[in-house]
């Protein structure tokens, strides 16, 4: 099998913060075209982060702690958010000639305490087989404990990158890589991430930021996939297998 790479577009790089749902149609028409023209032999699966779009409606309407009866508006608001946002991102990638299609995990996933306990992948191996981009995102979905939450998109390439053993795992961001004393980390492991003071991104973050990104990271390269975190501006030499000058996170 080719090269199947999972490739997380962060919130921050596809939209402009500050504002409600802004989308950066600059910057992702400059990623599309780095992923078109830099992986035609690879299966990608692209998954996108909230931004602007997505992060205030969750925050506003407290989906953290969950949703009861008569507290819904929430779900239906986040959702639409960040789909508006799915649409967007899909569509510049059609603009490059990718055959790239939205897949909305609220319709697909289910978690438990905030953590997916399901979501179906057999469509997602059958959209790559036939040479589709599937376009996926951080996300509100239906938690049997809590009645909803999000996942971020980090969760969901965590565990993505597992159900569709994929080969590499790519983090695109606004920042070189995981920063330690203004400091590029090139590589983390279990072990050495207890040395590190990670800081938390400043914009209104309802996932954990950096240190919720790493520990999902963490815990998929203890199931043996090893995930990089790099600049946007890096996204071609990744995806070309060059050195990005980002941080690498490895299992022991
Ligand atoms: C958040 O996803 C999803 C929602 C708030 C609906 P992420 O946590 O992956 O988003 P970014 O990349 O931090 O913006």
């Amino acid at each position: 099998m080719s090269d199947r790479v999972i490739l997380k577009l962060g919130g921050s790089v596809i939209t402009d913060k500050g504002a409600d749902c802004r989308v950066n149609k600059t910057a992702l028409s400059g990623i599309a075209a780095a992923i078109a023209g830099a992986a035609p032999a690879a299966q990608i699966i692209v998954v996108h982060g909230a931004g602007s779009c997505g992060h205030p409606e969750a925050h506003r309407f407290h989906l953290d702690k969950g949703a009861a009866t008569g507290q819904t508006e929430g779900i239906y608001v986040t959702h639409r958010a960040v789909s508006a946002l799915n649409d967007a991102v899909t569509g510049a990638l059609r603009e490059t000639g990718m055959p790239a299609l939205g897949v909305h995990p609220l319709h697909v996933g289910v978690a438990d305490k905030g953590r997916l306990v399901a979501f179906e992948s057999r469509h997602l191996g059958q959209m790559l087989a036939l040479g589709m981009v599937p376009v996926i995102h951080g996300d509100v979905v239906m938690d049997l404990s809590r009645g909803a939450c999000i996942v971020s998109g980090d969760q969901i390439v965590r565990y993505l990158a597992v159900a569709l053993k994929c080969t590499r795992v790519g983090l695109a961001t606004d920042v070189p890589g995981v920063l330690d004393g203004g400091r590029v980390v090139p590589e983390i492991t279990p072990e050495t991430v207890r040395t590190l003071q990670i800081g938390n991104s400043s914009h209104t973050d309802v996932t954990g930021g950096m240190k919720g990104k790493i520990d999902e990271l963490l815990g998929l390269a203890k199931s043996g996939i090893g995930a990089d975190i790099f600049h946007v501006s890096r996204l071609g030499d990744f995806l070309t297998g060059n050195d990005h000058g980002g941080t690498k996170v490895r299992g022991e």
